[in-house]
């Protein structure tokens, strides 16, 4: 049975790794400080992991747990354009630091091979739509920054110290347990929230910024091809769906599933947010396997009930 280890397993898409680890029949432990994760997001299947508490900002933390590791999914992040801008030194921090010592003791311990949650705000605002991993990134916030270091990182370690790595780079994900309860949340658990609770949502700018929605259960399933695809060592990949939505028409479409009409209302641009964004995953389709399952709406329905459900479950705890 593959040992297998995910950073960030208490978050919104490690919990979901975690699940299709667990289905495909691999021994799972998770490392999480619980700086944005929850232990709840673990709850069902607790009995069938061994979750350590640890901080990816401490080498010796987490050196011992990661030793001898078939494969680590290094997932644990502070994920946030703003927070970045706001606040740079934590996510400095845990993005920069901690996906160094995740590097250095997954070489050190032996381990099989390390797969790496990139993110597409590595490219910033290209002329030319869709993104393909061979243009020139161009960072538009510490977080991008971050986390192009943290691609370079794993390349380099591939070829200086034998450490077979992949880089993902995710687009804007999105599905069951993503956290809508803070400014920095993603935007569609924004408006799933908003939906449901029958509120206008903000959008920053005219809405017509674009994104390339990717729902989770199609990133669990490029991360585990990732985890075992030959020849693809040192490599980034775009994780992303390959189509794009602007907010306006994500929200209309929203309205129209649920029935309601709820004009959306508008704030300034906010500064670091990359205008549009789609990938180009031929190189996942041909050297990883990459088949997205879900269309949009697919994913946003299967999200806006597990969000209903959620939400009951909490009403009902409270009453
Ligand atoms: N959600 C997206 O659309 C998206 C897009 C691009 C890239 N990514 C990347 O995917 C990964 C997962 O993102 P997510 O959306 O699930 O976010 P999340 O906040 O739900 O998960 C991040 C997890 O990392 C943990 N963590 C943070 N700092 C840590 C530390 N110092 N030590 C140990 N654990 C720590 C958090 O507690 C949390 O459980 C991140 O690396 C993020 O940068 C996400």
């Amino acid at each position: 049975m593959k040992r297998s280890i995910v950073t960030g397993g208490a978050g919104f898409i490690g919990s979901a790794l975690v699940r299709g680890l667990l289905r495909s029949g691999h021994c799972v432990e998770t490392i999480d400080n619980f700086a944005t994760g929850k232990r709840e997001n673990l709850d069902e299947i607790s009995d069938q992991v061994k979750v350590h508490t640890a901080d990816i900002r401490r080498y010796h933390e987490i050196a011992p747990i990661l030793a001898g590791a078939d494969r680590v999914f290094h997932l644990a992040a502070i994920p946030s354009v703003p927070k970045s801008i706001l606040d740079p030194v934590p996510s400095h921090e845990a993005n920069v630091d901690g996906t160094f010592n995740v590097l250095r003791a997954a070489a050190q311990g032996g381990v099989g091979r390390v797969v790496y949650a990139a993110s597409s705000s590595a490219y910033g605002d290209t002329e030319v739509l869709p993104k393909v991993e061979t243009m020139l990134p161009r960072p538009k916030s510490p977080y991008a920054v971050q986390k192009l270091l943290g691609e370079y990182y794993a390349s380099v370690f591939a070829s200086c110290f034998g450490l077979e790595t992949v880089s993902l780079r995710f687009f804007n994900v999105f599905g069951p347990r993503q956290d809508p309860t803070s400014v920095y949340s993603g935007v569609l658990s924004i408006f799933l929230t908003c939906l449901l609770e029958r509120r206008k949502p903000t959008i920053y700018g005219d809405g017509e910024q674009s994104r390339d929605f990717t729902f989770v259960e199609d990133v669990v399933n490029l991360l585990l091809k990732a985890s075992e695809a030959p020849n693809v060592s040192g490599k980034v990949y775009n994780a992303g769906n390959g189509n794009r939505y602007t907010l306006n028409e994500t929200w209309a479409l929203l309205q129209a599933i649920e029935g309601v009409d709820l004009p959306a209302k508008y704030a300034p641009e906010r500064p670091g947010d990359v205008r549009d964004s789609q990938a180009d995953v031929a190189g996942a389709v041909r050297d990883l396997g990459h088949e997205p399952q879900y269309s949009f709406e697919q994913g946003l329905r299967l999200t806006l009930e597990w969000y209903r459900l959620d939400q009951a479950k909490r009403g009902a705890s409270i009453a």
